[in-house]
Formats: C-alpha cells, structure tokens, sequence
C-alpha cells in the first residue's frame, strides 16, 4: 500500500469518538448523572469535528490563551499550526468550575441527548476587547451583518476547555447517512483504493459546471488517484441551499459526468464559518487530516458578501512557513465556460477573451431563473443538476 500522507501535527490520527462500543455505552450511562451545559450549534459541530478525528491533534476545546494565540499567529500557545479557534463558548457556565467532568449536549437534535463528556481544565471568560479583536483576526471583519462574525459572538464569552469525549456524530450520521463520513474513514478508504494524489474539493454548493470542470482540471494537472468531494453538511446562512439538495445534485453530476471510481462524494458535520482565508487553512488541515495531499482553493473561498479578495484564501497560504502543513493547495483561477473555446477554462489561461467572451452569471440571477423553472444555460449547468434545483427552488415558493 502506498505511503499516505500524515495527518496535521502527529503520526497517527487521535479521533475523540469513544470507538469501543462498551465504552461508549458506559460513558453515557456515566454522562447521564454529570453536570450538563448546552452546546451552541458551533460547539457541537466542534465536537463532531474532534469526534472524526478532523480536528487532530487537538484533543478537546482550546483555553483562552489558545484561543487567543490562534486568533493572532495561527498557532497555539504551545506552537502548534492550528488556524482558527476551536471553542465551547456559553453564556453562563453556572456552577461549573476547573476539575469537573461534564456532559455537552446537542441542541440540533430533539431531546438534546449527550454529545460528548469533558473533562474541564479551565473557565475563562474573553473580555469584549478579546472577542472583537479575535473575530476581526479570524473573519477580517466585526461586522455583525456577517453571518460568520453573529454566530462566533452569539454564543457567549464563557470559555470552557479541556479534554473531550465524543459519543455520536449528532444529526450528520442519522440524517446523511451514504454522506457523511470522519476523517478515519476517508483516510481507511483512500487507503484501501490505493490512491497516494487524492484532492480534496471542499464545497457547500451544488456543483455548477465550473466547480465540476475545476475538479476535473486538479485531477488531471496533478495527475491525480482520485478525489474526494467533500461537501459541508452543517449549518448555513439563509438562502444557501440545503445538505440533501446539493446531495442530491452532487451526486447525479458525478454519476453522469465523472469516470467511475475516480471520485468518493462525501461529507462533514460543521457548521460554515464564512471565514474565507482563515476557513480555507482549516480546510486544509483537516483534509490532510483525511489523507488528502492536495486541496483544491478557487475564487472567493469560504467566502460570503464582499468581505475578501478573491484570491486572498490562495495568498494566506503563501506566508505559512515549510513543515507546518504538508497538503499542497491547488490554487484555481476564476473558471468560466467559454463561448470562443467552448468549454470552462481558467480565464486568465485565456487571455484573448473579453468579459462577453464567458458565460458569467451571478448567483442571484442563477436563483431567479431557477425559481421560476427556468433552467440556466447548459455551459453553466449540467442539465440534470438544474432540473433537482428549480425542483428545490419552486418547491420554496408553493
Ligand atoms: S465554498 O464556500 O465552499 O468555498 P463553493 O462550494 O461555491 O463555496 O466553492 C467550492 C470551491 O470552488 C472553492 O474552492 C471555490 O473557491 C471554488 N470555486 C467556486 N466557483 C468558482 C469559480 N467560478 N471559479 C473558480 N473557483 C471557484
């Protein structure tokens, strides 16, 4: 078997979710008579993340001081390269105090059963100056209509570190069964296909031509094994599409479009940060975590409104230093299908074109015709997918 790539910061992955089925079990009959807190659906998704072994080598929830250190140099107090925070932020922490061992519950699933049990090293509490100053290092902004920056400050500024047990995947496993998969399980099937170039397509869309033809333009200039695709699963800003839908949409594109076996459709519980740049150095890190070496990164990644240049989740790459990230980025320019060549290209590999040259049309003009059962272009969209999303989109409208 090839040699695959090392997960971010040790030699082997450290999953948090409690494997052994009479641990688990006894974990949760033990979590039953622990302190409780609710998570907020950020923390949740955290957790899910550490459960899958995406998050590795953390091994729970940062301290104030980690948080910190992260925000401002993208690496812990103690050096490691970690981009964002990882937080359990609450409002109040009530009673809880250093030393006690508590369980996290989930607020995206009726009942709010037990998610995880941690072992809380410390209760910390960011000061105003402390959250502003890490939301703008981390989204570049403070501006609360950012649906990434609301969500970061919504939660509270209560810290509560420390180690973490995972005990379920929370809605991502009941709900996107065939889709979601941990990081231990991507790594265990890229292994067992025997792939060593696998790249990695983060998205929270349905695939469009230009997200399909960019997929197949990595594979083929990399001369890669497979891909992976890895659509978002968790939460989402109003007006994007939901998980099933672009599932749905997905899938049908590969199966249509994509050699067989050349590309794994899958998924991970997180809810989007629209951090951009900072959101696209997490990606990284946890789809190398995943056995990927390469990581696909376009136009506007992770990107939401106005708030980042549309190459800079590309250029925030080009600072890190040699040894802290071992996946490589493929960095994608602006694709678009082209009415001279027909067919998508990379525009600036086509320098002879003019703007009118390219099929470019803005998402809005897209939901529109959409909505009203109107299919866009087939240089924009493969048939098939358009037809699940003007389903979807009138749908919204009886
Ligand atoms: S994202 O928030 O997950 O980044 P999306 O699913 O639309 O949104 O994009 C997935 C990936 O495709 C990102 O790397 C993004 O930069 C890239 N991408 C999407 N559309 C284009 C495009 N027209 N040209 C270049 N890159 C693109």
């Amino acid at each position: 078997m090839a040699e695959m790539i090392k997960p971010h910061g040790s030699d082997t992955l450290n999953p948090l979710f409690i494997s052994d089925d009479a641990k688990r079990a006894a974990t949760l009959e033990e979590a039953k008579s622990l302190p409780s807190i609710m998570l907020s659906s950020a923390s949740a998704a955290n957790a899910v993340m550490l459960g899958g072994g995406y998050f590795n080598p953390l091994t729970g929830f940062m301290n104030k001081a980690d948080a910190l250190s992260v925000a401002d140099n993208m690496h812990t107090a103690s050096g490691l390269f970690w981009p964002t925070p990882v937080l359990n932020l609450v409002e109040d922490a009530g009673d809880i105090k250093a030393g006690d061992r508590i369980a996290l519950k989930d607020p995206n699933v009726d009942g709010n059963p037990i998610l995880a049990v941690m072992n809380v090293e410390a209760v910390e509490e960011f000061s105003d100056d402390d959250m502003a100053t890490m939301t703008k290092q981390v989204y570049a902004t403070n501006d609360p209509e950012h649906p990434g920056v609301a969500a970061f400050n919504g939660q509270g500024k209560v810290c509560l570190s420390g180690p973490v047990e995972v005990l379920n995947y929370s809605y991502f496993e009941t709900d996107f069964g065939d889709t979601f998969r941990t990081a231990v399980q991507i790594r265990d099937e890229i292994g067992k296909r025997g792939w060593s170039k696998v790249v990695a397509f983060q998205t929270r869309n349905p695939m469009h031509r230009a997200h399909e033809e960019l997929c197949h333009m990595a594979m083929e200039r990399l001369n890669a094994d497979g891909l992976v695709i890895h659509m978002l699963l968790g939460k989402l800003k109003k007006g994007d599409i939901p998980a099933d839908v672009r599932d749905d949409a997905i899938r049908t594109m590969v199966k249509h479009y994509f050699p067989e076996n050349s590309a794994m459709v899958t998924g991970y519980g997180f809810d989007m940060l629209y951090a951009g740049p900072r959101e696209a150095v997490l990606h990284a890190v946890f789809r190398q975590n995943m056995g990927a070496t390469h990581l696909i990164v376009g136009r506007d990644h992770a990107g939401v409104g106005d708030y980042y240049g549309d190459f800079d989740a590309q250029t925030i790459f080009h600072d890190i230093k040699d040894g802290e990230l071992d996946i490589e980025i493929f960095e994608a320019d602006h694709t678009a299908y082209s009415k001279k060549l027909n067919k998508v290209v990379m525009m600036r590999e086509a320098p002879d074109h003019s703007k009118e040259d390219f099929v470019l049309l803005s998402g809005t003009a897209v939901r529109e015709m959409l909505g009203k059962g109107m299919a866009p272009p087939k240089e924009f969209s493969r048939p098939e997918v358009a037809k699940i999303l003007m389903d979807y989109y009138q749908g919204l409208d009886s």
